[in-house]
This record gives structure tokens, sequence and C-alpha cells, in this order.
């Protein structure tokens, strides 16, 4: 099994387990004196990852040692169900103590264009950056049935082999705007996670993971890090597929 793969035999186990790895992380910055910077992704499994942390990790880390940024939102109102940020806050954010100034949202309520543009100049000032690209400490990504991640889909990976740090998305079957990260911030990170549960995306993974023909240019294919720092979270369900 390729060692980047992880499987855990419940969703719940994987986001206990990455909640112990994630507070650890963030109390060696925290050692050193310095701040952690998170892109986070909306889905199913981070949100559970989140629950997890604000449920019982609220008082294990220094969270004012953290960053928290987003690598994808939708064009929502952060009150919007839909709102990656308003999804964090309700699992995590309301129960632990973070300054304000630590959580940077995505303006997904303001014009698309004009906040990647913002978002972008934000990231570029708030984080070191390598090579031109902001360098995320850790970068959590999620990963859909067609092979999408952050908000890039398969019908425009283009936005993969971006230039810019964030671009405007189009979700293809709702056709709702995104602002995402590009490929070259994801690769830039020193940790990339993905964490996917669910026998609905076994197939997926196991294309992806096995690096059939047919997914290499999966938007999810093309995450590589740059740092060769990659890992795949997965729960029994989701890594059903995968040979030993
Ligand atoms: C988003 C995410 C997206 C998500 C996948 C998987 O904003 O929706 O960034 O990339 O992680 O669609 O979502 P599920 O885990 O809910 O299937």
């Amino acid at each position: 099994m390729d060692p980047s793969v992880r499987i855990f035999r419940t969703p719940y186990e994987l986001a206990e387990k990455f909640a112990e790895e994630m507070v650890q992380m963030i109390k060696d910055a925290a050692d050193k004196k310095v701040p952690v910077s998170v892109a986070l992704s909306g889905g199913s499994t981070p949100e559970l990852l989140f629950s997890v942390l604000g449920d019982h990790f609220s008082k294990s880390a220094p969270w004012d040692f953290v960053n928290f940024f987003w690598g994808d939102e939708r064009c929502v109102p952060p009150v919007s169900p839909e709102s990656n940020f308003g999804m964090t806050f309700r699992s995590l954010f309301k129960k632990i103590k973070i300054p304000q100034r630590n959580i940077h949202r995505i303006y997904g309520e303001h014009d698309p264009s004009h906040e990647a543009i913002r978002y972008s100049d934000l990231l570029s000032r708030s984080i070191p950056v390598r090579d031109g690209f902001p360098v995320f400490d850790l970068v959590l990504l999620g990963l859909g049935e067609d092979g999408h991640t952050a908000s890039i889909f398969p019908d425009r990976t283009e936005l993969f082999h971006s230039d810019k740090i964030c671009e405007v998305s189009l979700h293809p079957v709702s056709r709702q705007k995104r602002i995402t990260i590009t490929g070259r911030v994801i690769n830039n990170a020193e940790r990339v996670r993905f964490l996917v549960t669910g026998s609905n995306k076994a197939e997926v993974i196991k294309r992806i993971i096995g690096r059939e023909k047919s997914a290499v240019n999966l938007p999810a294919s093309l995450v590589v890090s740059s740092v060769g720092n990659l890992g795949w979270l997965l729960d029994s369900n989701a890594g059903s597929l995968l040979k030993d």
C-alpha cells in the first residue's frame, strides 16, 4: 500500500487521530513561538474533524498560534448553510478561544472576481511565500466523487495550473460560483492532507491512488506536494477498493 495512505476503521477514528496530529503540530509551532497557517476545506469529513476538534480538543491547543484560512469558499453569505466558513464556525470556532484576527474567511458575499484578488493579496501578505506562491503549513482537502478538490472541478483543470493564487470557479452542476486557491498554492504547502470517507468515494480513490490512466488529469490527481508531504486519510469504506 502507498505509504502516504492511511485507512481508519471509521470516520470518527480518522477525525480523532488527525485532530491529535493537528493539535501536536500547533503545539510544536507554539513551542517555537511561530504561528501556523492552515487552509481549511469544506465537505463532510473536514466538518467531522472540526467537530471533534471543537468538542474534544478545545482546551488542548494554543489556538492563538493558528491562522485559519480557506482553500475554497462558496460565493454565498457567511450565514448561508452552504458557507464553508459558517460550517467551521458552528463546528469549531464557537467552541474554542481564538482571536477574531486569526480567522481569515473568504468574503463569499462579495463580488467573486474582486474577492479572488483581495484574498490572493491577503495570502501573499499573511504567510511566507516560496517560488512566488504562499506556503501554508497545512492544506486540508476533501475529494468529490468526480475527482474535484477544493473548488477545482474536472471541467476546469486549467484552474489547477493557473499562475494566480486564487481563481473564481463554477460548480459544474449547481453553477454556484466559488473562490478557490489554485494548484500551485496547494502543492506549495508544507503538508497536504486529503480527508475522505464514505463508500461513494471508493471508486474515485481507487482510480487516483492506483494512478489509473483515466484519473491522471483529475484535479485531485494533480496534487503532489512540492516538498513530498502529501497524505491521504481514508475510512475503511473510502479505501475499500484499494489493494494491500
Ligand atoms: C467544498 C469542498 C469540496 C469538498 C468535496 C467533498 O467546498 O465543498 O472544498 O472540495 O471537500 O466536495 O465533499 P464531501 O466530503 O461532503 O463529499
